[in-house]
């Protein structure tokens, strides 16, 4: 899991590259590296543990000078974060910067080492430089070199590889995400869009098996064996200062407060409130008539999101929903009906729990729909059929604009659904859409009063452990507030559904322990405020989460953050954003790295 990115054009490669590197950096920052070759000197490598910022320290730009080059920034798998293992990795005349894991290192070593190969650092890449430095020694060239040393690797990679002597870039890609940038003179290739979207805004996504040779300025792409292959140009609508921080301290913080505009981009288009309609042109389905059952599967977040989901299809729609993690899924042999539909949630589309559960259930003729972000993604071009969420790039490890989105998408959809099924009609319809319109405004409104929030961060931020609680469709929210405090700040978080906190966590309330509920007035409101009476009889301290300006347990409780009314099963969108907020503020004042947490990294490309 890690970003890989290269150039070739008429620009000074150095700060391109090292610009795009920074874009990339939540896909890993234990190490930096970077390749820089032109035609009158050697290729000049420098590596450093750490994040680009030391990588850059360490570079004197007139020593990297040059119009080609390949750069990365790692996540560590095989082999400790230090300098020998950061990429490029090189052998002899060739260098490689490498994201996946090759699973069949060991093997590929030994039989390199009896070659008389010596090996410098712990990690797997480290054989695919030599391969290709072998076959080039056995007398092939380097294209063909690079693509029988493809063959003999098992596992992934989205690789870029460059050679001393030749003005050739070539990439290829199994598994792991790439893309082909096409610039007025130049081609990059990049872990994803965002990393190079202040170049241009056309893209090649990449297919497994695909192999890219960018020469002297052209550009071939081909299958594994050499034979061409033609991969459309695709223009993306995001644009650089989307995927800039546009003065906000992080990326988080934006992301944040872009939720407004970027749930109205998730509803536009979609929407038809005087017909009372939700369309997704992009959608194919199975025959709804003979389906028994709906899966909703995903990560992190994402499975939050489905959790919500869930309750919004079953709600409305009556049929059952099932919900899984996707690492579990994939590995538990589900029994699927061929008539059901499979959900997976993915902001990235790069999560490999998630594609591998998407091609378990491939595998068994089950309907597969992508609910991503990413556009061209593997999720999205690999399952039957795809719903973007349009959130804009998401930088921030903390994935926050993503699920509001989320459940937007799964509230149109059940909208769609419920049209074609005939468990909605077309009052039903255009009353859920007036709802949905009016959520951009109110999210506003919550953001305006962030002060409050940061305020509650101040005295709360030095409680070591976090309780969250919350019911029916809160529940999934207070996981969520949970998973964002624990991610960014390092502090404890817990995460209950509120009728649970009798059966042990109870327990664990003592003066010190903040307990947040999230409780708006619908049909949970009387059973949690008993719930906040027997914290507060346990001398909890309650930091209290409702859209009634009048709670009942306002005059009892710590905090009251009132946010804005609306429908029951869209309350998740509204709800979460202060938790949000009150994650990003404790962690903001602990001095934490927001944007990029220790140990995490933004897409989990690795099982
Ligand atoms: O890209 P995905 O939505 O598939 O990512 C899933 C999780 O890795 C992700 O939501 C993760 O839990 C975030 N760090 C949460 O903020």
């Amino acid at each position: 899991m890690c970003g890989i990115v290269g150039y070739q054009g008429n620009e000074e490669a150095c700060n391109i590259l090292i610009d795009a590197l920074r874009r990339l950096e939540y896909r890993g920052y234990d190490s930096a590296g970077i390749a820089i070759w032109d035609n009158e000197r050697p290729i000049r490598l420098a590596r450093k543990q750490g994040k680009v910022n030391e990588l850059q320290g360490a570079i004197r730009e007139d020593d990297f000078r040059g119009r080609m080059g390949l750069a990365h920034t790692r996540w560590a798998t095989h082999g400790v974060p230090s300098e020998r293992n950061a990429h490029p990795h090189r052998a002899g005349d060739v260098v490689v910067v490498h994201n996946g894991i090759i699973e069949n290192y060991l093997e590929l070593k030994e039989s390199l080492k009896k070659e008389g190969n010596s090996f410098q650092s712990d990690t797997d890449t480290e054989v695919i430089p030599h391969l290709v430095s072998s076959y080039i020694r056995k007398g092939n060239g380097f294209e063909e070199a690079v693509r029988l040393s493809l063959k003999r690797l098992k596992g992934s990679y989205a690789l870029g590889i460059i050679r001393e002597g030749e003005n050739t870039l070539i990439a290829a890609k199994k598994e792991s995400p790439l893309i082909v940038g096409v610039g007025d003179g130049e081609y990059m290739i990049a872990s994803d869009a965002p990393a190079i979207i202040n170049r241009t805004n056309r893209f090649i996504f990449l297919e497994d098996d695909d192999v890219v040779v960018v020469r002297d300025g052209t550009l071939k792409i081909t299958d594994i064996d050499g034979t061409e292959v033609s991969r459309e140009t695709k223009h993306v609508q995001w644009t650089g200062a989307m995927a800039e921080k546009g003065g906000y301290r992080h990326f988080m913080l934006k992301e944040i407060f872009e939720q407004p505009r970027a749930l109205s981009d998730t509803l536009i288009g979609r929407i038809q409130e005087e017909q009372g309609e939700v369309l997704f042109e992009e959608l194919s389905l199975p025959d709804m008539g003979k389906m028994k059952k709906i899966w909703m599967v995903a990560c992190g977040t994402s499975y939050h999101a489905c959790l919500i989901g869930k309750q919004i299809f079953e709600a409305n729609l009556r049929i059952p929903v099932e919900t899984d993690i996707a690492s579990e899924f994939r590995y538990r042999d589900p029994i699927l009906d061929e008539n059901d539909l499979i959900i997976l949630v993915s902001q990235s589309g790069e999560t490999a729990d998630t594609i591998a559960a998407m091609k378990e259930v491939k595998k068994k003729g089950v309907h597969t729909l992508a609910i991503c972000n990413v556009l061209g993604s593997t999720l999205s071009r690999e399952s039957h059929s795809v719903v973007y969420t349009h959130a804009g790039p998401e930088i921030g490890v903390a994935s926050t604009k993503a699920f509001t989105t989320q459940i937007a998408v799964f509230f149109m959809l059940m909208l769609h659904l419920g049209k074609l099924t005939g468990a909605l009609d077309t009052q039903d319809v255009r009353r859920h859409i007036g709802e949905l319109k009016k959520l951009p405004h109110k999210i506003q409104t919550i953001l305006d009063s962030h002060s409050e929030m940061e305020e509650c961060a101040r005295r709360n931020m030095h409680c070591k452990d976090f309780l969250y609680l919350g019911r029916g469709i809160h529940f999934p929210t207070v996981l969520e507030g949970a998973l964002k405090l624990k991610e960014i700040s390092y502090i404890h978080a817990e995460a209950y559904a509120a009728g649970e906190m009798k059966h042990g966590p109870i327990a664990l309330i003592d003066e010190n322990m903040p307990v947040v509920f999230v409780s708006p007035r619908d049909q949970t409101y009387k059973k949690t405020c008993s719930n906040m009476e027997e914290v507060i009889t346990r001398r909890g301290k309650v930091l209290l989460f409702t859209d009634d300006n009048e709670h009942e347990m306002s005059g009892k409780v710590d905090t009251v953050f009132v946010f804005p009314e609306t429908v029951y099963e869209l309350q998740p969108v509204l709800d979460v954003v202060p938790l949000q907020l009150l994650a990003y503020y404790i962690a903001n004042l602990l001095g934490t790295d927001v944007d990029q947490p220790r140990n995490l990294a933004k897409s989990v490309t690795v099982e």
